[in-house]
């Protein structure tokens, strides 16, 4: 019998992860089966416990369950309790590891498939929900020259920047706070591109040899990413590459080994039309 992993969320069935993991199963010569695995929202715990029951090995977590799967978890890596939310289990006897890849994942992302350093930036965050915890103590890691965080109301934005404070420096405030700044690297975690939605940032902020990163994506450009075009940003990057980074660390987490995620990366875009 092959080892069972699964992804669990609400909805999920048009979710890429399985077809992630089967390629890199493959690539890796790897023994493993990945399903997507539909969990009623008031109900997680349950569709876990029997997961487990069935031999599950080790799980992602994806919307809405990031929340409950960090609280149940019984022992949780640095960055996902720095996340407070957990996408990668793993089940052990009567332990549950719970771990946090999204922001590693962006931070390969960034870095290798699309060749920026972040070490000595200037970065932007936009947005002070989940998505944007995720990836703060990653990105501070890679000792950023600053990091600021933009949000539609500025309170979240300062309690989050303060929650961080032992690590480093970290301004926020609203967007209009950002005018009269430029950044060389701004990241748009808000949900707004997902209503199909443009933010009001300030002209201005974005500097010709910097790269504009939406951590959503889709089929075509996103409003956050249009506009950022639009006002002068270099380079522009949607959150496909940290879906496809995320699945191989969470890969690594629970294999310990490394899959290449470029050609995956690649036949997802292709399959985008991209
Ligand atoms: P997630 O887990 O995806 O981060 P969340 O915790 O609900 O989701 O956070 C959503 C983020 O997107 C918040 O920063 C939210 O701003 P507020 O804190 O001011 O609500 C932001 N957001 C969502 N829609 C937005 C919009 N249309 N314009 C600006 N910001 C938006």
């Amino acid at each position: 019998m092959s080892d069972l992993y699964c992804v669990f969320g609400n909805p999920i069935a048009h979710s890429k992860s399985p077809a992630i993991h089967a390629a890199f199963a493959d690539e890796t010569g790897q023994d493993l089966r990945y399903e997507a695995r539909l969990a009623p929202v008031d109900g997680f715990l349950q569709a876990v416990a029997e997961f487990v029951a069935a031999g599950g090995q080790g799980a992602n977590v994806t919307v809405p369950f990031k929340e409950e799967a960090f609280r149940l978890a019984t022992r949780l890596s640095e960055r996902a309790a720095r996340a407070g939310a957990v996408n990668t289990l793993v089940f052990n006897g009567n332990e549950i590891f719970g771990d946090n890849t999204d922001g590693a994942g962006m931070v390969r992302d960034i870095t290798h498939n699309l060749g920026y350093a972040l070490a000595g930036k200037r970065i932007l965050l936009l947005g002070a929900g989940g998505a944007s915890r995720g990836v703060i103590a990653p990105l501070l890691a890679e000792n950023p020259a600053s990091l600021f965080i933009a949000n539609r109301s500025a309170d979240k934005a300062l309690a989050l920047a303060a929650s961080f404070a032992d690590m480093a420096t970290v301004d926020a405030g609203n967007f209009a706070d950002s005018a009269g700044k430029s950044f060389d690297i701004v990241i748009n975690a808000t949900s707004a591109s997902l209503s199909g939605e443009s933010l009001p940032l300030p002209p201005g902020i974005f500097v010709a040899g910097g790269l504009a990163y939406d951590m959503m994506y889709g089929k075509g450009e996103t409003p956050f990413l249009a506009l950022a075009r639009a006002q002068g940003a270099g380079r522009c990057a949607d959150g496909l590459g940290m879906l496809v980074e995320q699945a191989a660390e969470a890969f690594f987490v629970w294999r310990a080994v490394r899959p290449t995620a470029a050609p995956v990366l690649a036949e997802l875009r292709a399959k985008l039309g991209q």
